[in-house]
C-alpha cells in the first residue's frame, strides 16, 4: 500500500462521494457529500481524499480553528469515512496520523476527536491510536491525542 492525502478535485469527487454512509442513511458518520458541503462553507475545514497509489480509500476533513470559543473545535478530526473494501488496513490510523502531523506544523500540542459511543461505534479505533477519553459533548464522547 502507497497511502498519500491529496486534495479534493474534479477527478477524485465521484470516488470520494460515492464512499460510505449515503445520504440518509443511519450511520456515525456524516455522508462525504455532506462533509464537502460543509467544508465549502467553512473556511477552517481541512478536507482530504485518502488514495491508495491511484485508488481513492477514505475521506477525512480536519478543523484548525485555534480561535474558537470551544476547546474541543479548535484542532482535530471532524471526519473520517474510510471504504469498505478498504477497512482494517490501515488507512484510518494513515488518517489519523496525517491529521497529527499537520497538527504539529500548525504549532498544535493536542488534537481532538468526537465520537457517539457505541459497542459497533469507533471508539475502540480512536482509543487504540492513543486518544484519551475526556468529558462528553453533545452526546458525544470528546477523545484526546497528545502530540
Ligand atoms: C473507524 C474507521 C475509520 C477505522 O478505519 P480503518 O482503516 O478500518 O482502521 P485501521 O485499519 O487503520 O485500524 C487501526 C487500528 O484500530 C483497530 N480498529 C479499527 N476499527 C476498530 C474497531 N471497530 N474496533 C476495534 N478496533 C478497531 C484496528 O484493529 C487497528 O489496530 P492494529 O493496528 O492493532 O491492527 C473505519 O472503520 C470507518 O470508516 N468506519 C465508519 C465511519 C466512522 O465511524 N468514522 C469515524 C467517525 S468519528
Amino acid at each position: 500500500m502507497t497511502l498519500r492525502l491529496v486534495e479534493l478535485d474534479a477527478e477524485n469527487l465521484p470516488a470520494v462521494i460515492r464512499i460510505p454512509p449515503v445520504v440518509g442513511e443511519k450511520a456515525y458518520v456524516a455522508p462525504v457529500l455532506h462533509s464537502i458541503a460543509e467544508a465549502y462553507v467553512t473556511p477552517t475545514a481541512w478536507p482530504r481524499v485518502i488514495m491508495d497509489d491511484d485508488e481513492v480509500v477514505g475521506f477525512v476533513m480536519a478543523n484548525w480553528d485555534p480561535e474558537s470559543e470551544m476547546a474541543e473545535f479548535r484542532g482535530g478530526i471532524w471526519r473520517l469515512n474510510v471504504a469498505d473494501e478498504a477497512k482494517g488496513r490501515g488507512v484510518g490510523r494513515f488518517a489519523v496520523e496525517q491529521v497529527a502531523a499537520e497538527a504539529r506544523r500548525r504549532g498544535y500540542d493536542h488534537i481532538t476527536a468526537l465520537w457517539e459511543q457505541a459497542d459497533d461505534g469507533p471508539e475502540q479505533f480512536y482509543l487504540k491510536l492513543g486518544f484519551r477519553p475526556a468529558h462528553e459533548l453533545f452526546g458525544e464522547r470528546v477523545g484526546i491525542l497528545d502530540l
